[in-house]
């Protein structure tokens, strides 16, 4: 079985809405998440607009991708800052500066405090590299492996203050292969991340606004 045959076409086109959502995207590692968004964004399949990217990791590869996109990034160092809640402050503080109104988890290996969750209510979504509700945590891919599953996948859903927990706005399923390593199962669960992503922030912002239509 393929892939594309556990995970068919999504049913979603875009928000009609006439003005982009304005999406802040939070991330700590490569950034492809965030790539895949505004390659999205490119093509006309989501109709939004990445306002600022929050990254706590000096190293974080999404810099240099933020840097050909012309997108502004902005560092916020989770390790000069003296509690959670002190860091979270100045990420909304941040994200208001930019006008956001959506915030996107895309690699954000970060707990967040209700502070954050408070100032954007049932407006923060997180991606997370299995089919959730299992396997929450650090090392998802692993511990699907470790698990022994026949299937594995990405969810993307609302965050709630439990780490990986919150509504559930889109699942893919991909297969678990015999001679899968961490390394290989992951990078089949990153295509169906980036394919969901986009489509999931557009449902997502339907739902939230009765004004927007899907077909
Ligand atoms: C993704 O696999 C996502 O599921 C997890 O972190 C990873 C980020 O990858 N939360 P990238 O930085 O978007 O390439």
């Amino acid at each position: 079985m393929t892939p594309s045959l556990i995970s068919p076409p999504l049913p979603i086109s875009p928000h009609l809405s006439n003005s982009p959502l304005k999406l802040g995207v939070m991330a700590s590692g490569s950034g492809s998440n965030m790539e895949a968004i505004a390659r999205a964004i490119a093509d006309g399949q989501l109709n939004a607009n990445i306002q600022t990217i929050i990254y706590n990791n000096p190293d974080a590869g999404v810099v240099a991708r933020a840097n050909r996109l012309g997108i502004p990034a902005v560092l916020l160092n989770h390790r000069e800052f003296e509690s959670r809640e002190a860091l979270d402050l100045k990420i909304i503080q941040t994200l208001k500066q930019y006008q956001v109104e959506w915030v996107i988890m895309a690699g954000w290996m970060r707990r967040v405090t209700q502070v954050l969750i408070d100032a954007f209510p049932r407006r923060i979504l997180n991606i997370h590299p299995s089919l959730l509700p299992s396997f929450p945590g650090v090392r998802a891919v692993e511990q699907a492996l470790a698990a022994g599953v026949k299937f594995s996948g990405c969810t993307v859903h609302f965050v709630e203050l439990e780490v990986d927990s919150g509504p559930i706005v889109i699942q893919a399923v991909v297969p678990v292969l015999p001679d899968d390593t961490p390394k290989t199962l992951q990078a089949r669960i990153q295509v169906q991340e980036h394919r969901i992503f986009p489509a999931a922030i557009s449902l997502a912002a339907a739902q939230a606004d009765p004004e927007i239509q899907t077909c």
